[in-house]
């Protein structure tokens, strides 16, 4: 979605501005922009479409100077054109802000706006925060953040926002509710921005503001006050992360890199949270035995990817604790009348911590008394400081737009807790764990066996991948590993697909069965008949000609007869292979998308984070 870049200091904004928002490109855009303040005036250039554009833009039209902000937008009031394009200004032409969020009662405040004379150029909701703040100077306020704040105090909805003002040439404001923005402490000047990664090579010093907190920032410094003018002292905190886990280091993208970083992701959480690879020991998760024991059911709210990887959780907790799970899309729990009480834990997935529907449904749980544990790939985001507990699943930046090694660390931290919680509760004998933490350990190797067939998987994939539509069937742990394929089949090679449990092929994905779908089956070896009865299914697909490409267990002959293509993969636990399976159809996936020429990190009309529902 948006992304926000600012920076106030001695140095020139414009080069700044321009390489924080590349590194801000992977959360979607559709338009950008940048308003810098070059000797008194306000220089604004903006353009639709890639940054390339904007720097085409600045190289024939150049502005130097300091503060300045910039933005990446992402359509959402007003299709994508120049007027509607980030920063937006008041009817002066002495005010421009940047806006990530969407402010709900924009209509009535430009009504009310328009009547005063203030005329609107664009069709966003963003144009009426520079309208406000100039009407609320023109009412007497006696500041430019006292007319921020009287401003904000009108406006309903979500925020991060940054300005910078004629009246206050040397200063950036940036105030948040409900959307991240984050600020950076440098040596020679202060930074505001979305996403940490837009500015970890010039700081790695960060301050996260909290809802309804303004941050005026100069060059020398950074003062954060609440809404209603109370100081708040900064809380400045150094991230861990290094700037090079936001590069592509030789890959040709983002997404590539990130299969490939898996086993080392799932190796360094296992290192982590098991003892002598024959125990689990959570560590840093907050709860002690007693609160886990304590609970007694287990709703899991996600989006998206996180959604599955919830979905897998459900299994997985299921299978190894007896307690009784639900899972929940975040767009629907937050308008639901779910039967919520105290004993019950609410487990949010989330790469970001950001999604506004997951939020939102946490924000409605802990209402009603229930605990909030968050299963996070990003520190100090809104969710993982709104929970209660939090599980890193410390995977580094994500910056290509379908999710892969966020997910599979989601996998790895779901299948950690089951286990936590199946030895406390009883469930689970210290054998039983052995074994389990023992075959979890094969993981990360069985997908780097995955990943040196590289080349095999893409002759696969280009041969199926440009037909219309694909299906993906998979039962129990595999279910939803069909459907993540499936997803991230869709997202970044536009092929239509669809993932579906095995089972109810029959209630209708059969009829589409003839001689040119691929059916990706998900068929490794299982201790029980989840295997023979995908067997069985896959006999439906061959009788119909469907042309089948299976992921089976090495050496299983099985599948030979029935598969028109295998990607073959190490045997490991039922439980777990989700985890290794799940590998084959992100590179198959993967490939398919180069084959077809999508921009594969940044696809289409998609965002990274979805912080507007
Ligand atoms: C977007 C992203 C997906 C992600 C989903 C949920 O749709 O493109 O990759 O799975 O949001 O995001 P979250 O940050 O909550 O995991």
């Amino acid at each position: 979605m948006c992304g926000i870049v600012g920076y106030v200091g001695r140095r020139d904004a414009v080069p700044l501005l321009v390489d924080g928002l590349k590194r801000l490109e992977y959360r979607g855009y559709d338009s950008a922009g940048i308003a810098v303040m070059e000797k008194g005036r306000l220089e604004i250039r903006k353009c639709v479409g890639r940054l390339s554009a904007l720097e085409e833009k600045l190289a024939r039209q150049p502005v130097a100077g300091a503060p300045g902000i910039g933005h990446t937008r992402w359509a959402t009031h007003g299709e994508p054109s120049e007027i509607n394009s980030h920063p937006h200004t008041d009817s002066t032409g002495r005010i421009a802000v940047v806006h990530n969020g969407i402010i709900e009662n924009f209509e009535s405040l430009r009504h009310d706006l328009e009547k005063k004379g203030h005329p609107f150029r664009s069709e966003t909701d963003t144009e009426v925060v520079p309208h406000l703040i100039e009407q609320e100077l023109k009412d007497g306020a006696r500041d430019l953040p006292e007319a921020i704040r009287r401003a904000l105090a009108k406006a309903r909805g979500a925020y991060a926002l940054g300005i910078v003002s004629l009246d206050d040439p040397d200063t950036i404001y940036a105030a948040r509710l409900g959307s991240p923005l984050i600020v950076g402490v440098g040596d020679d000047g202060q930074f505001i921005a979305s996403d940490v990664p837009a500015i970890l090579n010039q700081t790695r010093k960060v301050i996260y503001l909290d809802d309804g907190e303004l941050a005026i920032l100069k060059a020398g410094g950074v003062r954060v006050m609440k809404l209603d003018g109370t100081e708040v002292k900064p809380d400045i905190r150094e991230v861990k992360l290094q700037a090079e886990a936001a590069e592509r280091a030789g890959f040709e993208t983002f997404m590539r890199k990130e299969i490939h970083e898996q086993p080392r992701v799932l190796r360094s959480l296992l290192d982590k949270h098991t003892k002598d690879a024959a125990a689990v020991a959570l560590q840093d998760v907050g709860f002690d035995d007693a609160q886990w024991k304590a609970v007694r059911r287990i709703m899991i709210i996600s989006c998206g990817t996180a959604y599955y990887a919830g979905s897998y959780g459900r299994l997985i907790i299921e299978a190894l604790t007896g307690l009784p799970v639900e899972i929940e899309l975040g767009s629907e729990f937050r308008y639901r009348d779910a039967k919520l009480s105290p004993d019950m834990l609410v487990v949010s997935v989330s790469q970001s911590g950001e999604t506004a529907d997951t939020l939102a449904s946490i924000r409605k749980a802990r209402r009603a008394g229930c605990k909030a544990l968050a299963i996070c790939n990003t520190p100090g985001s809104s969710l993982a400081r709104e929970s209660d507990v939090v599980f890193h699943t410390e995977a580094g930046p994500e910056i290509g737009v379908a999710s892969t090694k966020a997910y599979t660390a989601q996998l790895m931290a779901f299948a950690l807790l089951a286990i936590h919680l199946g030895r406390l509760r009883g469930e689970l004998t210290a054998e039983q764990e052995r074994e389990l933490v023992r075959d979890l350990h094969a993981v990360p190797d069985a997908i780097h066996y995955v990943l040196a067939r590289g080349e095999e998987i893409r002759a696969i994939a280009q041969k199926h991948g440009d037909g219309p539509s694909a299906l993906y069937l998979g039962r129990k742990f595999n279910y939803p590993t069909a459907l993540e394929g499936a997803l991230k089949n869709k997202e970044i090679s536009y092929q239509h697909a669809e993932g579906y449990a095995a089972g109810e092929m029959k209630h209708g994905p059969i009829a589409l069965i003839n001689e040119y779908l691929p059916v990706v089956c998900l068929c490794t070896k299982t201790r029980d008949e989840v295997y023979e009865k995908m067997i069985s299914n896959m006999k439906e697909v061959e009788a119909r000609h469907g042309r089948i490409i299976a992921v089976a267990s090495n050496g299983d002959e099985s599948v030979l007869k029935l598969a028109e293509d295998i990607i073959f993969v190490p045997q490991v636990r039922d439980e777990f292979s989700p985890m290794v399976n799940v590998v084959a159809l992100q590179l198959l996936a993967y490939f398919a998308a180069q084959a077809r020429g999508t921009d594969i990190d940044k696809p289409r009309n998609l965002a990274k984070s979805v912080t507007v529902e």
